[in-house]
């Protein structure tokens, strides 16, 4: 008898997103059966399209005889809305949504998350090849506006006890360059673009467009509970000779309401003379982490852990409306809850399926 699977399995059988299998379906390279609300896949279809249909042929990231999430029959989910299947959460944990944040976040429901961890683009840095990417802005305030509007929308979708942790940096202006070269030791560095200089501001002026963000999110609501100072002890030199090389970026700690949920024993340290522990601290010393298929920044996992250990409770849904190689995914996973992922790039989509397959396949061995 044939296997079928659902869309979810077979992505994690070619190791790809779910969004991926549905724009392969769409494009009438993957057939299928329709069942119901679902669409079922032949695993013949799935082996042959992971050996000759792709243009990238890749290994599928599970062997055939490992796939043992495959069920002949399986059961239909029931969609609670459009997007977001609690059922299906349920059973992997993550889902993870190809699209731009702005259109995406508008269509899930209110009060759903405990916590919401995130690092969107920074203004005029990288270049993530995507039209309708955020960080392109020529005017700096639109891209301050862009930020407050989808963090409103933020503060809608947690839960009135919920936090919103907010990584984000400081640049610098790009003193009249229109672009930036490729850099050999960091291809993400190059730029086909660079935003002008910001009204009022001058060549080399640092703009303090983290503190800008923070502050009119305060204005639209936002409690601003915490600046966190990331400090990277293996931050990428640069070239200046007339300045400090900068070595940390920041993390805000927002809640939605004036008292809110915070384990502050989940992530306390403990005193350097090892006399028991104390309320942690807000200077995080955390070095970058790299990863190979992402050509940008980020984040690494000892980062985003004490953000869900203290904003969250084991199953809690965790968003991150910039998915990007899906880290808050991963150390979602690996502490017990589940996660919401809003990526525009559908590689980087593909990126993270592979990442969090792997480490959901890391936990699947230790739990057998
Ligand atoms: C700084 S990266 C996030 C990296 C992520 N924290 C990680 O650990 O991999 C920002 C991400 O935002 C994505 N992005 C840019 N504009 C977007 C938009 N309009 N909607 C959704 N994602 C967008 C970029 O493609 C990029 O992956």
């Amino acid at each position: 008898m044939s296997k079928y699977y659902t869309t979810e399995e077979a992505a994690l059988y070619l190791g790809v997103s779910s969004a991926r299998i549905r724009q392969y379906i769409l494009e009438e390279r993957l057939q299928t059966d329709k069942s119901g609300r679902d669409h079922l896949i032949e695993e013949s279809v799935l082996s042959d399209f992971a050996m000759f249909g792709r243009k990238k042929v890749g290994r599928p990231f599970l062997e055939q005889g490992n796939a043992d999430i495959v069920t002949a029959e399986p059961e239909r989910a029931s969609a609670s809305n459009r997007f977001i299947n609690i059922d299906q959460l349920d059973e992997e944990g993550i889902q993870v949504i190809n699209g731009d944040t702005r259109d995406i976040i508008k269509q899930l429901p209110d009060d759903t998350f405990r916590c919401v961890v995130t690092s969107p683009p920074y203004w005029g840095v990288r270049d993530y090849g995507v039209e309708n990417q955020i960080g392109a802005e020529p005017d700096l305030q639109d891209y301050i506006k862009t930020l407050v509007e989808i963090f409103s929308e933020v503060r809608r979708v947690l839960k009135s006890d919920g936090t919103f942790w907010l990584n984000i940096g400081n640049t610098y202006t790009s003193g009249g360059r229109k672009w930036r070269q490729e850099d050999s030791k960091n291809r993400g560095r190059a730029m086909s673009y660079r935003p002008p200089t910001p009204d009022g501001l001058k060549k080399k002026d640092l703009i303090g467009v983290a503190w800008m963000v923070a502050m009119a999110c305060q204005l639209d609501g936002w409690y601003l509970r915490n600046d966190i100072i990331w400090h990277k002890p293996n931050c990428q030199p640069e070239s200046v000779k007339d300045r400090l090389t900068v070595a940390h970026e920041y993390l805000f700690m927002f809640s939605k309401s004036e008292q809110y949920y915070f384990n502050q024993e989940a992530i306390k340290e403990s005193y350097t003379n090892g006399n028991g522990f104390k309320n942690k601290r807000t200077v995080w010393s955390i070095n970058t982490e790299p990863c190979a298929e992402a050509h940008f920044a980020v984040f690494p996992k000892n980062l985003v852990r004490p953000c869900i250990l203290a904003g969250s409770e084991e199953n809690d849904l965790i968003l991150d409306p910039f998915y990007g190689a899906g880290t808050v995914g991963i150390v979602s996973q690996e502490l017990n809850r589940k996660c919401v992922g809003i990526e525009i790039n559908p590689d980087y989509v593909d990126i993270s399926g592979r990442r969090n397959a792997r480490v959901q396949g890391a936990l699947m061995l230790q739990e057998s």
